[in-house]
């Protein structure tokens, strides 16, 4: 079976990995990365449950040698390190690490030149199935109606508004011919709160322990329409990573995202 690395093991993503790891004959565990800070060095990758027969290092050379591709599910500030380490093994790295900055983007788009990258701030095909839906209501209701993008999750999430808010603001603002940077707002506090026509905004919400939900409103006069998605388990993630990551091996060389998984 083909063997599958998994960056940030420890965690609530690294974990719904190996749950789904064990739904699958497609791909097996032969690498578990944690910091070097880890609590859980040494041990099997899988906290609960049947033993992997893996043990978590945080060493990725040793683990990514013989690998058929990785996923990342880790902290954004060790994206760009681990995209070298794969880039210098010759692996094939799904990014599913969200928040990560303008540097490390520059180090994925470095690293896809060798080997393929695909970067994925939402895995479940739902959202992709969203992406598409948010597309055509754009394009078909243009920059006329009010667009607003809300984002919920657990309150230990460290990046907002999430990944998958701001591809669907780049969806929304591709499919109306506007740069997102130029649209995009994230402030509604004050005078300045009234929405400019052709404008996106952000609204986020923290608490407890919601997996992940999101809805884009589209808001004309007389009208409205929302387009939602609501994870209730992070396995749904994990599946579709898996599919993703399948679909990485053996992929040429470059820079994918979900859509050319889930297809047009
Ligand atoms: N693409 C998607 O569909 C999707 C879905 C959910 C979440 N996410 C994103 O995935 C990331 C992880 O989410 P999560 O909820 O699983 O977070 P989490 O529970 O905080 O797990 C992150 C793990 O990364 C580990 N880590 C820290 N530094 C590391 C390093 N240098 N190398 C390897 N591992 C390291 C930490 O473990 P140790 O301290 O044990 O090292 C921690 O357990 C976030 O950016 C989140 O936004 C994406």
């Amino acid at each position: 079976m083909p063997g599958l690395v998994v960056f940030g093991i420890t965690g609530r993503m690294g974990q719904s990995l190996v749950r789904a790891l064990r739904e699958t004959e497609a791909l097996s565990l032969c690498g578990a990365i944690a910091s070097p800070g880890s609590s859980r060095l040494g041990r099997d990758a899988a906290s609960d449950g049947a033993p992997t027969g893996v043990a978590i290092t945080d060493d990725p050379y040793p683990a990514l040698q013989g690998a058929a591709v990785a996923v990342d599910f880790s902290v954004p500030q060790c994206v760009a390190a681990n995209a070298r380490a794969c880039a210098q093994s010759g692996v094939p790295l799904l990014v599913g690490t969200t928040g990560f900055d303008a540097a490390s983007r520059a180090a994925l788009e470095s690293a896809a030149t060798r080997i393929p990258v695909l970067i994925a701030p939402n895995t479940s095909v739902g959202v992709s199935v969203m992406a598409k839906l948010v597309s055509l209501a754009a394009q078909a209701l243009g920059p006329a109606y009010d667009v607003e993008i809300f984002e919920a999750h657990h309150r230990t999430k460290r990046d907002a508004p999430s990944g998958t808010a701001l591809a669907l603001g780049e969806t929304v603002a591709r499919a109306r011919g506007q740069a997102l940077a130029s649209v995009a707002v994230f402030d509604r506090h004050g005078a300045a709160a009234a929405p400019e026509t052709g404008s996106i905004g952000f609204a986020v919400l923290r608490a407890g322990d919601i997996v992940g939900e999101h809805t884009v409103t589209f808001a004309g006069g007389g009208e409205r329409i929302e387009i939602t998605h609501r994870a209730t388990d992070r396995i749904t993630f994990a599946r579709g990573a898996l599919r993703a990551a399948e679909w990485l091996v053996g992929q040429p060389a470059g820079l994918y995202g979900m859509e050319d998984v889930v297809g047009n």
